[in-house]
């Protein structure tokens, strides 16, 4: 599969069947992104795009529903209202029910026509996983399992190891894994795909990028946002399988993972299953939790769910040994950024210091990706004060901003995910085993952190007091607030 395709390059024509069709995901996110990569071309007048319901909605309805979440693509002059009529032709609402297996004839019949071509097809399940059995079932029942057909499905892929494997056994009885999409929309995210451009297209890093120049990786995500309508979903679950068991574990793989050998599915999911096997179960003291002041207010009972965790994870191979990676994620945090920061070692030897005295301003070398929001990678640097007086150091700053780099507005993730899965490429989704290992190694975390209670911490705060990186001389690097970019 050639990755380097044209910018706007035409996605095989192909059919969406989106399951959960008005639901929040496909109205807030899967639509919208089919209308931005129609309005790019990649979507041409040939696709069929059908919204399954559970209960009709007329279709001016349901294109009402979406239309606000495309209204960037208005202002922002790339729409016009013959694009949007253009777009919503494309769109057929089918009344399905999954338990009952009530529509499946007509869904049947509308794709009759296409199956006996190598159309692609491609089922988005946007229901609750409880119903991912049910739905490949539905699927096999009405014949529309070929091998041109494709399932989606969204995380929570289960809520511990155990549960995942069921899960995935429910869709591998009707589908095969080569047609099995896991979204971890984090993967389509695009800072977190230049992170592998990065470290792979240039070779600066690479020689560095190990336990003889790193000191030490932090890895934030975090919301402003509390749980809000979310909070019995949320409460079941929590930040470690909410948030760490795939979005920061992802990208903890991707920081940590070998080169592959080529940019494709199998060889990427391999090198990030590995670093995955590598991660040492973690001991009592390597791990925090915290909750917000108002959550059980907002839950309305009492609750030990974390809305706050903070990680040492460590990777038992050559290249990481002794390097700490620290994460942590919480929600009504103080900012709203997801960021990584590979800090350097000090310098071994310092020649501007007199008399071998240690030198008291050392800054380390650090690189920041800020995945979102003001994507951009950050390289500091130490450089000379200007002017008379010797050798003064100060810190100094690299600073690539995407927004203005490319001075282009960056896709969502769904985007970019959507029309892989049309193309048939796997690469930034998640395969069955790292699913697995990584709820392996959560699971583990889970029972250590046990009934503990969380410390309750107030909103618009980075959570509670560290108590991690304090044992080992080092600290929360908190990533800067938008205006300081
Ligand atoms: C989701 C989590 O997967 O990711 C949410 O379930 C979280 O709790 C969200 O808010 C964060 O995504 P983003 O793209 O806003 O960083």
């Amino acid at each position: 599969m050639n990755q380097l395709l044209p910018e706007t390059a035409i996605t095989e024509d192909s059919d969406f069947i989106i399951f959960g069709g008005s639901g929040d995901l496909s109205v807030r996110k899967i639509f919208p992104a089919l209308f931005w990569r129609f309005i790019h071309s990649q979507i041409t007048e040939n696709f069929r795009l059908i919204s399954c319901v559970r209960s009709i909605i007329s279709k001016d309805e349901f294109v009402l529903k979406f239309r606000p979440y495309c209204e960037e693509a208005f202002s922002s002059g790339v729409a016009t209202e013959d694009s949007w009529q253009k777009f919503i032709k494309l769109i057929e609402i089918l009344e399905l029910d999954i338990v009952s297996n009530v529509g499946g004839d007509k869904l049947y019949e509308e794709l009759k026509s296409s199956l006996s071509e190598t159309r692609p097809c491609v089922f988005y399940l946007a229901v609750a996983p409880k119903l991912f059995g049910a739905s490949c079932n539905l699927l096999k029942k009405n014949n529309l399992v070929l091998p041109q057909s494709r399932v989606v499905v969204e995380k929570p892929f289960g809520h511990d190891k155990e549960s995942a494997l069921a899960l995935n056994q429910e869709i591998l009885n009707v589908f095969d894994e080569s047609q099995i999409y896991r979204i971890d929309h984090y993967l389509g995210k695009e800072t977190v795909q230049n992170l592998m451009a990065l470290r792979f297209a240039n070779v600066i890093f690479e020689t560095q990028w190990n336990n003889r120049y790193i000191d030490h990786v932090q890895i934030t995500a975090a919301e402003t946002v509390g749980v809000g309508q979310r909070v019995s979903y949320y409460n079941s679950y929590g930040a470690l399988r909410d948030m760490v068991q795939n979005h920061l574990l992802q990208l903890l793989c991707l920081v940590a993972m070998e080169p592959p050998s080529h940019f494709d599915a199998a060889q990427v999911r391999n090198e990030k299953l590995r670093v995955l096997q590598a991660l040492r179960p973690i001991k009592q003291g390597d791990v925090q939790t915290g909750q917000y002041e108002d959550y059980i207010d907002e839950l309305k009972q009492d609750s030990n769910t974390e809305t706050f965790v903070a990680m040492k994870v460590s990777i038992d191979n050559w290249r990481w040994a002794g390097v700490p990676f620290y994460i942590r994620t919480g929600k009504k945090m103080g900012v709203r950024a997801s960021e990584i920061v590979i800090t350097f070692k000090h310098r071994p030897h310092d020649i501007f210091s007199k008399n071998n005295e240690p030198d008291s301003e050392e800054f380390p070398n650090r690189l920041v990706i800020r995945v979102q929001p003001q994507e951009g990678l950050r390289l500091h640097l130490t450089s000379k004060k200007p002017g008379p007086g010797g050798m003064r150091l100060f810190p100094s700053e690299l600073n690539l901003s995407f927004d203005e780099a490319f001075d282009e507005r960056l896709p969502d993730a769904y985007e970019r995910l959507l029309m892989d899965i049309a193309r048939g490429n796997q690469t930034l989704f998640m395969r069955s085993d790292e699913v697995l290992a990584a709820w392996e190694y959560i699971d583990s975390v889970i029972d250590l952190v046990g009934q503990t209670k969380p410390e309750i911490y107030s909103a618009n705060t980075m959570g509670p007091e560290d108590k991690i990186l304090k044992k080992e001389g080092r600290y929360w690097l908190n990533p800067a607030l938008d205006e300081d970019i």
